[in-house]
């Protein structure tokens, strides 16, 4: 099913419509759209399975990775709105990882024929791998396993008959100019963040829960206020020394601040799927945004405690006073059981959090707190905010069966 099918106008119209009742404007075409739709449904429906989805083509995306198209297929029933909404939020949310990991990749990871673009940073890169010899391998795995996961999400999206996510026309931010990285437009900006660390409490607390309305200290305070560059801007940024290792630090606290809002992600819109296959697939991924947040809080526990002399950035020693608790120890990455759905019940080691009432504006809202987003449109936002609202309105039907 194209872009331009009669079921994909009626689903653009019908969403459209929504959009309108939503902001109270009276829309009389609002039943009759619904009606074409469940009636086109049903014919689907009746056909039965006519062909299996396969590659149809490939596109070739600016970065130089490869995108494959995959062609509809109607051995499904269509997506229900709200899967399809779930689905789209988290494709949109993967499109934006990728952007940010390629940053990364080339100028920190390995650039090879699986993540393509870059040239490296050698003085970046050595920075890094103060925090583990492994993190340029790591980059490169986290780099790829995101471009599969909205490759992915989009291929399955066209074949239940939805509408793929595509943000290409909000590539217009810069890219760094030290020597190593690609010169095209971005859609996230890794220069000028401000990276919330309360995961490492988060996951460190016998007595707390966000899910509670429960709040946690920062493990870097002075990241948490200002705005501060995760990659170099330009060559200048290679010294001194604590400068670029500042940087290299304060990409390891990132890589686990991001990688930790997926685990949570993924369990909160779960609960809001209907399709059992689209249930998988959240269950599927999610986990995975766990094995890379893993990772990276047993990365940053490395980040070496300095000063970046530039602009007074300070990484505390958390193995000292006053953080040498077991709120803060860095090598104590397994979770700790802490209260979960009431207090009555006894403690539990769970992913946290995970309430699902607007889970995917929480999303948003915390990208967009980073400063991953400055310089973007006006345009992208509103984009953006759509897709976590749709999402965020999806509701978990069992009697309908996904129709
Ligand atoms: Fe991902
Ligand atoms: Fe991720």
């Amino acid at each position: 099913m194209t872009k331009s099918s009669p079921d994909r106008k009626v689903s653009q119209n019908l969403n459209a419509s929504r959009r309108n009742l939503l902001r109270g404007e009276n829309d009389s075409s609002f039943e009759n759209l619904l009606n074409e739709r469940i009636s086109r449904r049903v014919a689907i429906s009746r056909g039965g399975a006519i062909a299996a989805a396969g590659i149809a083509g490939a596109v070739l995306l600016s970065s130089g990775l490869t995108f494959p198209t995959v062609a509809a297929s109607e051995n499904h029933d269509e997506l229900s709105e709200g899967d399809e909404a779930i689905l789209r939020f988290l494709s949109a949310a993967e499109i934006l990882e990728t952007d940010f990991w390629q940053q990364y990749n080339e100028l920190g990871g390995i650039q090879d024929s699986e993540v393509p673009g870059g040239s490296g940073s050698a003085p970046y890169t050595a920075a890094l791998k103060v925090l583990d010899a492994d993190m340029d391998q790591y980059i490169h795995d986290n780099t790829e396993d995101e471009f599969t996961h909205f490759t992915f999400i989009n291929a399955y999206l066209t074949s239940r008959g939805g509408e793929p996510v595509d943000l290409d026309e909000f590539r217009t931010l810069p890219s760094s100019k030290a020597t190593g990285a690609q010169q095209i437009g971005r859609l996230t900006n890794l220069m000028q963040l401000t990276v919330d660390t309360s995961y490492w409490n988060k996951y460190r607390s016998r007595k707390k829960n966000p899910d509670f309305g429960d709040t946690f200290p920062q493990a870097v305070p002075d990241l948490s206020k200002g705005k501060f560059p995760a990659i170099p801007r330009n060559d200048s940024d290679l010294k001194p020394h604590d400068h670029i290792q500042a940087i290299a630090n304060t990409a390891g606290f990132h890589f686990a601040f991001i990688e930790g809002g997926g685990t949570s992600l993924y369990p909160s819109l779960a609960q809001r799927v209907t399709d059992p296959e689209v249930l998988r697939i959240l269950l599927s991924i999610g986990p995975t945004e766990t094995m890379h947040f893993q990772t990276w809080q047993d990365k940053a526990g490395n980040a070496p405690p300095l000063t970046d002399p530039t602009n007074g950035l300070t990484f505390p020693d958390l193995n000292k006073l006053p953080f040498d608790t077991e709120d803060f120890q860095t090598n104590l990455i397994m979770p700790e059981p802490t209260i979960f759905l009431d207090r009555k019940f006894p403690v539990c080691s769970i992913i946290r959090p995970t309430e699902t009432e607007g889970a995917a504006m929480g999303a948003l809202e915390a990208l967009t707190a980073d400063g991953l987003f400055i310089g973007q449109s006006k345009k992208f936002f509103a984009v953006l905010q759509d897709l976590a609202n749709e999402a965020d309105l999806a509701k978990r039907s069992v009697e309908s069966g996904g129709n």
